[in-house]
């Protein structure tokens, strides 16, 4: 299926955009298969979109119990650690939403090891969402990413290295193997975990959500299909750009109706 773009007014505009997107989106999950796999991006921009999700789904009363919630990546910190992605999730969308504790799975992110830390959590998604590719009936049903102005989704960071249980390392790639890894660290910034390109792309429909004109010439290279952009590498069944004007530069139509 072609890569659809949507270009929004404004940071509200995409946050109202994608909450009603994704609710769509859940709802034929719920409707075709009864149940609905979601896996969340971290990071700021989805704050506002999930706080959308969280009322439009109250307001419909989804089944919670036919929800699960998963992170497509973590810094290595705790969920109560104010850089967690677990816990901007939970503060925008989880809480609010009540969503049953046992529907979200954490990387429980911050203590041990991260490589086994990562090897867990990839166990943990293949268990329940593992299949061939989109077309599987335990595939991801939605997989909303963010993007960052280098290109990076989830924690694929270009020219990182990932580190594989044995002690292996291996420059993150669009053929980084397996279902998780564990990002080293670089810079100011400290490892990270992360679901691998190949377990991302089983998704039936990926959603990114993309804020910020620093962000544009990525865009312009990840929906252009530049091989070493990492938001590149990740395409499902069905994908999304929904972007503020800012990033796209001949913008989109509206989604809303889609
Ligand atoms: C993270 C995310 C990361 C994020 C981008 C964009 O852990 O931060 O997984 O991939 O989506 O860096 O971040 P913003 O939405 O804050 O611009």
């Amino acid at each position: 299926m072609a890569l659809q773009i949507v270009a929004a007014a404004d940071p509200a505009d995409l946050a109202d955009q994608a909450g009603a997107f994704l609710l769509t989106r859940i709802e034929r999950a719920l409707k075709e298969r009864g149940r609905a796999r979601i896996i969340l991006a971290g990071g700021s921009t989805p704050r506002a979109t999930y706080a959308v999700l969280a009322a439009g789904a109250a307001r419909r009363a989804l089944r919670l119990e036919r929800l699960s919630w998963f992170f497509g990546d973590e810094r290595w910190v705790g969920a109560a650690d104010a850089e967690s992605n677990e816990g901007m999730a939970r503060a925008a969308l989880l809480g609010p939403l009540r969503a049953p504790e046992d529907s979200i799975h954490s990387w429980q992110a911050g203590r041990g090891d991260p490589v086994d830390c990562a090897a867990a959590y990839g166990e943990v998604v293949t268990r329940e969402m593992g299949g061939a590719d989109h077309a599987s009936d335990r595939a991801p049903d939605i997989l909303i990413l963010g993007m960052g102005a280098d290109g990076h989704t989830a924690s694929l960071f270009p020219g990182a290295t990932a580190h594989l249980p044995g002690g292996k390392t291996v420059p993150v790639s669009a053929a980084l193997p397996g279902s998780a890894a564990a990002i080293g660290p670089e810079g100011q910034r400290g490892w990270r975990l992360t679901l691998c390109p190949d377990f991302l792309r089983t998704s039936r429909c990926v959603v990114f959500l993309v804020t910020g004109a620093e962000k544009a010439a990525a865009f312009r290279r990840a929906t252009r299909g530049d091989p070493s952009t990492p938001a590149t590498w990740v395409r499902g069944g069905e994908t999304v750009f929904i972007a503020t004007r800012d990033v796209v530069e001949d913008g989109g139509r509206d989604i809303r109706h889609a």
